[in-house]
């Protein structure tokens, strides 16, 4: 059983996924409109993955006798000045939800509610991935820089960081 402080708190972060997931469609929508395919399929890709995020929260509060709400949440921004902006916004909302995470892991841990403590060590395996991710993408953008050709030389690197093999993301061999 949850407590209704738990239920609360959990229902916060359904919302903030959903927030995540519809940011990062709307910034695949400004890579795509601006002609940067592989930006927006990476973006598109992460879109969905928030989307199960939400998922998960949503599942598990009903799964534990709990109410899970379909949340209203702000529309996000739609225009971006530069790539460079999209992926330092990306990577500053991924660092925001690590610590959202952090703070339902100490909940659980105070209220000694050791089935969700559990069910959030998946969240804290995947936000640490995901933060060292979006931070690999804006460390290349940052060293490619602004010049005359690099629109086409960030939007080729990310693709190849769409292509990889899953398993051996950030560029780890396979054992
Ligand atoms: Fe579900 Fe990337 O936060």
């Amino acid at each position: 059983m949850l407590s209704a402080k738990m239920i609360e708190a959990l229902n916060r972060q359904v919302k903030e996924e959903y927030y995540a997931s519809n940011l990062y469609l709307s910034m695949a929508s400004w890579c795509e409109v601006n002609g940067l395919s592989g930006c927006a399929a990476f973006m598109y890709e992460h879109a969905v993955e928030e989307r199960i995020h939400m998922m998960k929260f949503f599942k598990y509060i009903n799964m534990m006798d709990g109410h899970a709400i379909v949340p209203e949440v702000p529309m996000p921004p739609s225009e971006w000045l530069n790539i460079q902006t999209v992926f330092a916004e990306a990577y500053q909302h991924e660092k925001k939800v690590t610590n959202l995470i952090s703070i339902l892991v100490e909940l659980s841990s105070k209220e000694q509610d050791f089935a969700t403590l559990n069910f959030l060590q998946w969240f804290v395996s995947e936000q640490a991935e995901e933060e060292v991710l979006f931070k690999e993408v804006l460390d290349k953008v940052k060293l490619i820089g602004d010049g005359p050709q690099s629109l086409y030389f960030i939007d080729t690197e990310v693709q190849k960081i769409n292509n990889r093999v899953p398993g051996q993301e950030n560029g780890a061999e396979e054992a």
